[in-house]
């Protein structure tokens, strides 16, 4: 189990940083990824794009599973999260359509469809890597404060913040109330969990994830017991960490080894912050 916190300095270099442990698996082979939606994956989106159309890196061996998506949202939807990851992302590149996975929002049966999408994870050799982002009040997927630490995909009632959150891609105000998410469960089976997180307005639910107690409260705060989560820091989205500067040494260390985040599954670091 490690967790290894990566300074960056700025939202483009956490892009460049988490593309880079995303393409040195990619181009191993079949790959299945796990996509977040939302603003903080977008420079890793963004770059792994440039990659694909300037640096011949291919998706064309890699399956992918979206964390969550909105209950009552058609897969047509605009702001479905099928829509949005094509068009964040898997519309820029040349990942086979019909190896994009989400929930279906509006499946007639809702905890059948969780259930279905939980196993297809598992029946597709589960998840290599996982991106996330973090919200505000903690949370990854739509894992609100105080979900299971053991959850399973499922369906979620989503917190009043998160709609508020959320509510500026819905220009009617109607953000859906209901969601289907990975369970927390679902997320710590990835094999490497790569969270980026930018913007003061992180700080405090970062710190609380990598410092608190491992909590339903921060439901993040699940990937300290992960086998192995990165977690990509833009200097704001870090500010608030009581042990930056352990952090900052442990990085140069690692640096100067050789061993860096870009291949954490071929190498053990040779120092683990946690
Ligand atoms: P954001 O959302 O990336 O749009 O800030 C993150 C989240 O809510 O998980």
């Amino acid at each position: 189990m490690t967790v290894q916190i990566v300074l960056c300095e700025s939202v483009d270099h956490v892009g460049a940083r988490a593309a880079d442990i995303i393409e040195a698996r990619v181009r191993q082979g079949p790959a299945v990824l796990g996509l977040a939606t939302g603003g903080s994956p977008s420079s890793t989106y963004q770059e792994l794009i440039r990659r694909h159309r300037e640096e011949q890196l291919s998706f064309g061996q890699v399956t992918g599973f979206t964390l969550d998506e909105y209950a009552g949202l058609p897969k047509e939807h605009e702001q479905s999260y099928y829509s949005t990851i094509r068009r964040e992302f898997v519309d820029h590149v040349d990942l086979p359509l019909e190896r994009l996975f989400t929930p279906q929002g509006d499946a007639a049966d809702l905890v059948a469809e969780a259930e279905r999408y939980d196993a297809a994870i598992a029946t597709a050799g589960g998840v290599d890597i996982q991106i996330l982002g973090i919200g505000a009040n903690g949370h990854i997927g739509f894992n609100e404060p105080t979900s299971s630490l053991a959850s399973r995909t499922r369906v979620k009632t989503l917190a009043g913040a998160t709609r508020t959150d959320n509510a500026r891609f819905f220009p009617d105000g109607d953000v859906p109330r209901l969601c289907l998410t990975q369970g927390l469960g679902t997320i710590r089976e990835a094999k490497l969990a790569v969270l980026v997180a930018m913007g003061e307005n992180k700080a405090a639910a970062v710190q609380a994830m990598v410092e608190g107690p491992v909590s339903a409260n921060c439901p993040a705060s699940v990937l300290q017991l992960h086998r192995r989560a990165v977690i990509l820091l833009d200097p704001a989205a870090a500010s608030r960490l009581s042990m930056l500067e352990y952090y900052r040494e442990a990085q140069e260390f690692n640096d100067q080894l050789g061993q860096t985040p870009t291949r954490p599954w071929l190498q053990e670091p040779a120092l683990q912050q946690g």
